[in-house]
């Protein structure tokens, strides 16, 4: 089943809490909440403190993307403040495997991302360690940006990998989904999609991710 996943970047800050509770209300079982630093990024957003927050606010799965150059110092504080899962940037980890096992040993969910310009082949040797793969389809530090479309041969080359390997990670997605894009990235193979604006910039959030939740439906159902 495709989980789709809103991205709290394109929420209102200051009202996060009224934003996410029709959310929950309406079907959507896991949050995507996205760490910026300023380093790895151009852009800084929020820290373990507005976890924990939403962690007494939400019981839906907080999905922490590490966009921080040091994902090893600060992951440990974010599964503490309520993270239910976490993923680092391939691009920030010398020792993936480590940080992989760290993670889980926290007791978190672990996912590896890769940006637009790094190959799934970086992943070979912690396919069958991790819990999920993000594939991102927009160069990770703003909401909003257009869908880079090579992200879908990543998708397929992953699926394809997880099919004849029989390994059980999931595959994501983050950057740009539309309700026009949606059923192809279905198709490729992937199962759960972040969307930012495409949820938070609809008049009625809820019956777009009903929408989004259909349109996935659909496009699963031809799924080969
Ligand atoms: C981008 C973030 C995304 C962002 C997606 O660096 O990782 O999670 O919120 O936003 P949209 O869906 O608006 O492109
Ligand atoms: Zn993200």
């Amino acid at each position: 089943m495709v989980e789709i996943i809103p991205s709290i970047l394109a929420a209102d800050f200051a009202r996060l809490a009224e934003e996410i509770a029709p959310l929950e209300r309406g079907g959507v079982s896991m949050l995507h909440i996205d760490v910026m630093d300023g380093h790895f990024v151009p852009n800084l957003t929020v820290g373990p403190p507005l976890v924990a927050c939403l962690r007494k606010t939400t019981k839906l799965a907080l999905d922490v993307h590490l966009m921080i150059t040091d994902p090893d110092r600060y992951a440990p504080a974010f599964i503490q403040a309520g993270a239910d899962l976490v993923s680092v940037h391939q691009e920030t980890c010398p020792h993936l495997d480590r940080t992989i096992r760290m993670i889980q040993s926290e007791g978190a969910k672990a996912g590896v991302v890769l940006n637009p310009a790094t190959p799934v082949g970086t992943l070979e040797n912690v396919l069958d360690l991790v819990d999920y793969v993000l594939i991102m389809s927009v160069n990770p530090g703003f909401g909003g940006q257009k869908f880079i479309p090579r992200a879908l041969d990543k998708i397929r080359a992953l699926d394809r990998i997880k099919r004849e390997s029989g390994l059980e990670f999931r595959i994501e997605i983050d950057g740009g989904v539309t309700t026009g894009n949606l059923a192809g990235i279905v198709r490729a193979g992937c199962e759960w999609v972040v969307a930012g604006v495409t949820v938070f910039g609809a008049p009625d959030r809820v019956a777009r991710v009903a929408e989004m939740q259909g349109i996935a439906r659909g496009a699963a159902s031809v799924c080969v």
